[in-house]
């Protein structure tokens, strides 16, 4: 078994390390961990559990997903031509225009559970479709393979030519986020977003794809759903292209001289109040790149998280998100895939670029990652940043067993890294560098089986 015990910061992750060679993981009938440790210390009243000996294998926590889009999962390795704005442009808009289509898009969902599923990806904040019957799809199907899933569908109220298919009035926006809500909101477990497996996000796809009436409406139901954990989720100040980029292009169209004023009530001219802040616990802004000390001393006070996607920063040349300057505010940082700027599914791969990326950083800002921060930011920081510590994360007794059987004999690069590795933290790094796919035999959530069949 191994583990990032307790709830430590990312500085302390490395003393949460738990490595436990012969483990035992006792799973009660609810699906929650009712013991984690030695297999000899199985206290006496679990101990006649069916015992499962999965021997030679690895216990690991389910992996969390921060940022990952539906709509993209057949985008993954699409040539741009160039940085995100040419990329959404050229690539992505068009691709997910097909999600209109109701079978197609069930298709889709099917192909993406069974991606996340083989990832062992057990949580996730999915960036969704435009389109409501392609949201329906994604979470009918979440439902039926057991997989645990916050998402929204993707708000566009203005853009160019290629995004008119996801383009919708006002007015229908914001009644497919209201019915949205009604109908998948903490779904399977009404009024417990402490604990549900599905819940809904309000997602505007980027500042430049909602008009301030959007963010005014938006920022009302988000205070409206306050109580009832709706979350919030977006993307945040990723491209700076001089003139013609994302950051430039925000300031230039609301008059504000900040991009994260359009999603905290100041998308008024000049970065005046206008409405509610969409910011707050359960707000999660991919990326994050080129934020100024004031933003990030925002976003640490809302106790909003960043979603980290390394992968789809190297493919768009977007740069290196600033991680000393996040945890110095101690603000939340979980991986996100960002599938398909991203074109890594496995979140433990994500960490494999999170670790070079910060070691490839100009010299006033290189990071030796610890390999603890890394297993964190893929497991307990998700679920942190889902606001979720208490139901899953790691494989503390009392949380919900959501964890991988991670066998090293299917991919012998892992195999042979894990062989060589000596003491706990050579182990996470040895495995959150070298796990792929073939190794990832089993996943559970809640101490169920997740299946695509
Ligand atoms: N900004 C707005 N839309 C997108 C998207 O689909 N992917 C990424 N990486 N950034 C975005
Ligand atoms: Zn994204």
């Amino acid at each position: 078994m191994l583990h990032i015990a307790g709830r430590p910061s990312v500085n302390e992750a490395g003393d949460a390390l738990v490595s436990e060679p012969d483990g035992a993981l006792v799973v009660d009938d609810a699906g929650r961990i009712a013991y984690s440790g030695p297999f000899s210390e199985v206290p006496p009243d679990l101990a006649a559990a069916t015992v499962v000996d999965r021997r030679g294998c690895l216990l690991l926590p389910g992996f969390v997903d921060a940022h990952i889009h539906f709509p993209q999962v057949y985008t993954t390795d699409a040539h741009g031509g160039g940085t995100l704005l040419s990329w959404l442009d050229r690539c992505v808009f068009p691709a997910e225009a097909r999600f209109a289509d109701a079978g197609f898009a069930r298709e889709a969902a099917r192909e993406f559970c069974a991606a996340r599923i083989a990832a062992g990806t057990t949580a996730a904040m999915v960036f969704g479709s435009a389109f409501p019957v392609a949201q329906d799809a994604l979470f009918e199907e979440t439902a039926r393979t057991g997989l645990r899933m916050v998402s929204g569908r993707g708000v566009q109220t203005r853009g160019p030519a290629s995004a008119s298919p996801l383009i919708t009035s006002e007015g229908d926006a914001e009644r497919s986020c209201r019915a949205e809500i009604a109908r998948w909101h903490c779904a399977d477990d009404p009024g417990r977003p402490d604990r549900a497996m599905l819940q809904v996000a309000l997602v505007p796809r980027f500042a430049l794809s909602v008009t301030p009436e959007t963010l005014g409406w938006m920022g009302e139901l988000h205070r409206q759903h306050h109580a009832s954990g709706v979350y919030f989720h977006t993307h945040l100040s990723e491209n700076d292209a001089p003139g013609v980029g994302e950051i430039d292009s925000v300031l230039r169209d609301f008059g504000t001289s900040s991009y994260l004023d359009t999603y905290d009530g100041r998308f008024g001219p000049g970065g005046e109040v206008a409405g509610e802040s969409l910011l707050g616990r359960r707000s999660i802004l991919a990326h994050a790149v080129h934020c100024s000390d004031s933003e990030l001393d925002r976003v640490a006070a809302a106790r909003a998280s960043i979603a980290h996607c390394p992968t789809s920063q190297l493919f768009l040349g977007s740069g290196t998100m600033p991680w000393k300057r996040m945890a110095a505010r101690g603000i939340t940082v979980a991986l996100g895939s960002d599938v398909g700027a991203g074109d890594e599914w496995l979140v433990s791969r994500v960490a494999n670029d999170c670790f070079k990326v910060h070691m490839s950083a100009s010299a006033d800002r290189v990071v030796p990652l610890e390999p603890a921060a890394l297993l964190f930011s893929a497991t307990l920081a998700g679920a942190r940043a889902l606001d979720m510590e208490d139901a899953f994360g790691n494989l503390d007794a009392g949380k919900d067993a959501d964890f991988l059987v991670v066998d090293p004999s299917a991919w012998p690069p892992l195999s042979r890294s894990i062989d060589a590795a000596s003491g706990p933290a050579a182990l996470a790094f040895a495995v959150m560098m070298a796990l792929r796919e073939p190794a990832i035999a089993e996943v559970f959530v809640r101490g169920r089986r997740v299946s695509v069949s």
